[in-house]
């Protein structure tokens, strides 16, 4: 039984994103697929239509540039063919002293992490609160509780999804739209190797998630209402705990989990 008529995945032609357009297709939605990868995103629409007998349009943008987005915001806006759930997946990290990473990817960090969330959720937002229906799932991480030496953008990028989104869906209350902030640890997909992160391979098995999981568990708590999403019992505690420690045993906390993947 489907939850919505169409959803919108951002960075659905690899990892979560790809998980989320397999969970949603699978339960009858219909979808538009985003990710600069055409060819990838048109394998996937004929194996999600082959298999689930859904729509699948695609839109190959590079969310990072505003101009390649326009076309990506002009379909959210479309009345005529409404999106009722909008899943803000696609992102990236770099991995590195800050001091010594490339700028202008530091930047482009930004734009695809927060500034294209920020836009996509504002077209989204206006036709759902005028239709009074629809789900945004904003896609975080833990980095956005812990300081992140080696990751400090994309850190930063993260909070700042989980505080935008957390604070939407308060003032969302009682429109019938909700916002919801999905925050993944360590996920088996792509992205560890794009950031170049190379103590991947040291991260203990029981560490990781699904990506299929993480979909599930994002999608269920968007559906219930609620208004953030910690995918796993072990990362919930850990998130729990950061919340509630001081900035020391913050770092310490912070630094285990780092020398997990050493
Ligand atoms: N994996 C983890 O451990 C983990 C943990 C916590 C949070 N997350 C978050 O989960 C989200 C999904 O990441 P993932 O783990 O599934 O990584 P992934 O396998 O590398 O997937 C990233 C997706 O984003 C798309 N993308 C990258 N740059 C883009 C751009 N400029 N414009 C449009 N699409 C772009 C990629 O597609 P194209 O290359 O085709 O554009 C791909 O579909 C990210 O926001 C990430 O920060 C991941």
């Amino acid at each position: 039984m489907s939850r919505w008529s169409t959803a919108m995945v951002t960075g659905a032609s690899s990892g979560i994103g790809a998980a989320f357009a397999r969970t949603l297709a699978a339960e009858g939605t219909d979808l538009v697929v985003v990710a600069r990868d055409a060819a990838r995103l048109d394998e996937l629409a004929v194996e999600l239509h082959d298999a689930h007998g859904v729509r699948v349009e695609v839109l190959a943008a590079d969310l990072s540039s505003p101009v390649s987005r326009a076309a990506v915001e002009k379909r959210l806006a479309d009345a005529d063919a409404p999106v009722d759930l909008l899943v803000n997946n696609a992102g990236f990290g770099t991995a590195g002293h800050f001091v010594d990473l490339p700028v202008a990817r530091e930047e482009q960090q930004v734009q695809l992490n927060v500034v294209a969330v920020l836009r996509l959720t504002s077209v989204a937002l206006a036709g759902m609160v005028a239709r009074g229906r629809g789900n945004v799932v904003n896609v975080a991480s833990i980095a956005a509780f812990l300081p992140a030496p080696d990751s400090a953008t994309y850190a930063a990028t993260k909070a700042f999804v989980c505080s935008f989104t957390e604070s939407l869906h308060d003032e969302l209350h009682g429109t019938g739209v909700c916002a919801t902030a999905s925050v993944p640890g360590f996920t088996r997909t792509e992205f560890q190797a794009r950031a170049d992160w190379a103590e991947q391979d040291h991260v203990p098995e029981f560490a990781w998630l699904d990506p299929l999981d993480v979909a599930r568990a994002s999608l269920d708590g968007a559906a219930a209402g609620r208004a953030r999403v910690v995918p796993g019992a072990g990362y919930k505690a850990l998130v729990g705990t950061a919340q509630v420690i001081p900035g020391g045993p913050k770092r310490w906390l912070a630094a285990t989990v780092r020398r997990l993947a050493r």
